[in-house]
């Protein structure tokens, strides 16, 4: 399959920063075209530096990335032609409206007027902002002004969009609005880079994710991948009293409201559940989440990280 971004040991260090506190150490990454490709991690864990160096926003210390086949450090000017970017922080420009910035954003990058005013018509009434198309885009609220730039994104003609955290600040009901505009994009056979620390976002939206964990990828492929690689890939939920020291045997044991959450293997997940049933305890089966997996891989990660009291004394 063809690749929209390819990265070989891509390596940032700020500049201020130690070597030892490289942003992204050593990233080896494929992202297909066509698709969404969901990045997930803490807070600093380095996606939106892999973001703007992929749009080229930001230089890279070594290593090198490929963007639709153009070498960001060189060919910048042939890449941007073709991408567009939701930054995790930024605002329209203020004293345009709603339509106006849609619609001169699409201008700016070279659409046909009368093209640049239906797309803009179209993402408009696709995020439920034409009510506000005449408003003036410094008046609106703080999830409003995420909105638009989504929109002028989600209307250009870009081949990848770039979208670090877009629904970050949105009310649930534009959330959904803008999935379906991605889901619509991918339709259109354009890429999509997300961000997100939604992990529902990520599952619902991604066909392949990447977990950063300071600066470092730590998990990488579809779905169904991350659930295989990890310990204990389903989860049980008993609500009832359950012996707690039977349950060790079957995997790792979090108590929850009014019972037990158990992660475990297969044959041992559909055996705890029959024994549970067999009790008369209410029960639930199911494949772990992805933040689950998230809580798994980076809990460990934390654990690691951390001294033992008895370490430092
Ligand atoms: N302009 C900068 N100068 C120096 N260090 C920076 C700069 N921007 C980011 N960093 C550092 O680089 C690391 C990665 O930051 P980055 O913004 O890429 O993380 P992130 O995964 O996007 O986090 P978040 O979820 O909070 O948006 C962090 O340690 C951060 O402090
Ligand atoms: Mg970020």
């Amino acid at each position: 399959m063809a690749l929209a971004i390819q990265t070989e040991h891509l390596r940032k260090v700020y500049p201020g920063s130690t070597s030892a506190n490289a942003a992204l150490e050593d990233l080896t990454l494929s992202v297909p075209s066509g698709r969404v490709f969901g990045v997930i991690g803490r807070n600093g864990a380095g996606k939106t530096t892999f973001v703007r160096i992929a749009a080229t926003q930001l230089a890279l210390t070594s290593g090198s990335a490929q963007v639709l086949g153009h070498d960001v450090a060189t060919e910048e000017r042939a890449i941007r032609a073709r991408i567009a970017c939701v930054p995790q922080e930024s605002r329209p420009l203020y004293f345009l409206n709603v339509e106006e910035v849609v619609y001169l954003y699409l201008k700016l990058r070279g659409t046909d007027p009368v093209e640049a005013r239906s797309r803009t018509r179209d993402a408009l009434d696709q995020l439920s902002l034409t009510e506000f198309r005449r408003r003036s885009v410094a008046r609106l609220s703080g999830g409003l002004r995420r909105r638009v730039l989504c929109a002028m994104v989600l209307a250009s003609d870009a081949e990848i969009l770039f979208l670090d955290e877009p629904t970050t600040g949105l009310d649930p009901i534009a959330r959904r609005e803008v999935w379906e505009a991605i889901r619509r994009a991918i339709r259109e056979h354009r890429t999509i880079l997300l961000t997100t620390h939604y992990l529902d976002e990520a599952e619902a939206l991604s066909t392949r994710l990447a977990l950063f964990e300071r600066g470092v990828l730590v998990l990488e492929g579809s779905p169904e991948d991350l659930r295989s690689r990890v310990r204990y890939p389903y989860r049980v939920t008993i609500q009832g009293a359950y012996p707690r020291e039977e349950l060790d045997s079957f995997g790792r044991v979090t108590p929850i409201e009014g019972g037990y959450l158990v992660f475990a293997r297969d044959a041992e997940s559909r055996e705890l559940a029959r024994l549970a049933l067999e009790r008369g305890l209410r029960v639930s089966l199911g494949p772990v989440s992805l933040e689950d997996i998230f809580l798994d891989v980076v809990g460990k990660s934390i654990e690691e990280e951390t001294p033992h009291p008895e370490v430092e004394a």
